[in-house]
């Protein structure tokens, strides 16, 4: 029996950060080549596997054989094979290069018809060609960056016991009651052919079901697709978007205000720690003075006020918003973005909303106006979190259900947790695209999703 032999592809990441372990050492890699300089002696060719944002120098002597045609075939795009010994780099942008024995072509790219070109492209233009934008600088760091924060996720609510549910994506109901729900139906939707014997949705968020949850396992969170038709073409909407939502027994407005700063800060944190290199590139080129944001918001303490106090300095201020701000009417972005971006300049969250403009499960202030609500504004992106303590008093949550109109048979099982060992509960939902946003500073939700889903727009 002969073995196969051969040497196990490394990621590029893994050798520059273990490069006194792979100096003299010989390695494969495998990638795509972004740009190659062909000179008297020698080629270098900048190989980009994806698993960092910089690549590694590839140094090929033209004494090899094959050399010429090589050259005919190495044009940016195409992906190789390049097996070589790590060397220390004379060039002052790399510490390591890999001086290349063999080379193999994966795949031929054709550099005049590649739409991706050495010149800077716009988001717009990207966004076209979705099943190559990856291969950027900007959006494989968006990537990476969307990754570290999804495991950074999981590690904090997994560090406080909280235990992950998955909810489902088809509901029959309308969490939020907002009216903005995607129909799920077999056919035609106005056949009404209740393939499940009634009206269902796509999922609003999985909150309903996170209570069910928390009722029994006490602290959960969920971390799903959730969607709304809402006709918003804006920065920062999406028709399909990503949402974290921790739901906690036994737990008050203060305690999920805490949770929520908490948990902000330590993915940020983390974000730092484990992502430096992407983080400068939109320090950079996409949002200066980010890096000293990010810190800011990983170190200082931040603000809390009441909606009424925020209505007041709104007032105080005397900008000119678009909107007119007035007591029980909802805070629109740019209040939002004036409270956190220009007065406080760092998260705040606002609690406690007049009732009529939030949804029908927060529970009621002792004011009879308000509701133990919450809205956690950052700079840039304005609303990432919006949260509350549930109503858990069976008598005043079939009093909001019947004020918003829903029907009381329908929710039974909603009533029933405030039936059986009714306890008070609280929790949020993070917008996992505007945390993204927020960390790389991007200006458009559209480019921070793999697939943006928005009007008009579900392609790929
Ligand atoms: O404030 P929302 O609507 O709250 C809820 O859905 C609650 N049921 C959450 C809970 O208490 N468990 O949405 C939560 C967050 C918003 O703060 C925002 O960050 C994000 O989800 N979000 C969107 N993100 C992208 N596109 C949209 N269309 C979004 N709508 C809300
Ligand atoms: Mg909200």
């Amino acid at each position: 029996m002969t073995l196969l032999q051969k040497v196990e592809r490394i990621k590029i990441k893994r050798i520059k950060e273990c490069a006194d372990k792979f100096l003299g050492q010989e390695v494969n890699i495998k990638g795509w080549v972004r740009t190659v300089r062909k000179q008297k002696v020698l080629a270098f060719i900048e190989i980009n596997d994806g698993s960092s944002l910089s690549g590694i120098q590839v140094v090929l002597d033209s004494a090899v054989p094959d050399y010429d045609e090589l050259m005919e075939v190495i044009t940016t795009g195409a992906s190789l094979s390049v097996t070589g010994e790590v060397k220390e780099s004379p060039g002052k942008n790399q510490a390591v290069e890999i001086h290349a024995s063999k080379i193999e072509l994966i795949g031929v790219c054709d550099p005049e018809r590649y739409p991706l070109q050495k010149k800077r492209h716009s988001f717009e233009f990207l966004r076209t060609i979705a099943h190559l934008r990856p291969r950027t600088n900007t959006l494989g760091a968006v990537t990476r960056v969307r990754n570290a924060l999804a495991f950074a996720t999981h590690l904090f609510f997994q560090e406080r016991s909280f235990y992950h549910i998955h909810t489902p994506i088809i509901t029959a109901s309308d969490c939020e009651g907002a009216g903005q729900l995607f129909h799920v139906s077999t056919t035609d939707e106005n056949k009404k052919d209740h393939f499940f014997s009634r009206p269902t949705y796509l999922t609003v968020s999985g909150q309903l079901n996170g209570e069910i949850y928390a009722c029994a396992l006490s602290d959960i969170y969920t971390f799903g697709p959730t969607f709304r038709a809402e006709n918003s073409n804006t920065s920062r909407h999406l028709s399909e978007f990503w949402m974290i939502e921790p739901e906690m027994a036994f737990a008050d407005l203060s305690d999920n205000v805490n949770l929520a700063e908490a948990y902000i800060r330590y993915v940020v944190k983390y974000a730092l720690d484990h992502c430096q290199e992407d983080l400068q590139l939109f320090d950079r080129f996409v949002s200066k003075g980010l890096l000293e944001m990010l810190a800011l918001v990983a170190e200082t303490e931040y603000e809390r006020i009441t909606y009424t106090e925020a209505v007041d300095l709104l007032k105080k201020s005397k900008k000119e918003f678009e909107f007119p701000v007035e007591w029980g009417k909802d805070l629109q972005a740019e209040h939002e973005r004036y409270l956190t971006e220009e007065y406080f300049k760092k998260p705040v969250t606002v609690v406690d909303y007049p009732k009529e403009i939030k949804a029908f499960y927060m529970r009621a202030n002792d004011d009879g106006k308000t509701v133990a609500a919450m809205d956690f504004l950052v700079p840039r992106v304005g609303e990432l979190v919006g949260g509350s303590q549930r109503e858990e008093r069976l008598d005043a949550i079939e009093e909001r259900l019947v004020a918003a109109g829903l029907d009381k048979e329908q929710y039974w099982w909603y009533l029933d947790l405030r039936r059986y060992g009714s306890v008070p509960h609280s929790g949020f939902g993070v917008g996992f695209e505007r945390l993204v946003q927020f960390v790389t500073g991007m200006d458009n939700i559209r480019d921070v999703i793999p697939f943006p889903r928005y009007p008009g727009h579900a392609d790929f």
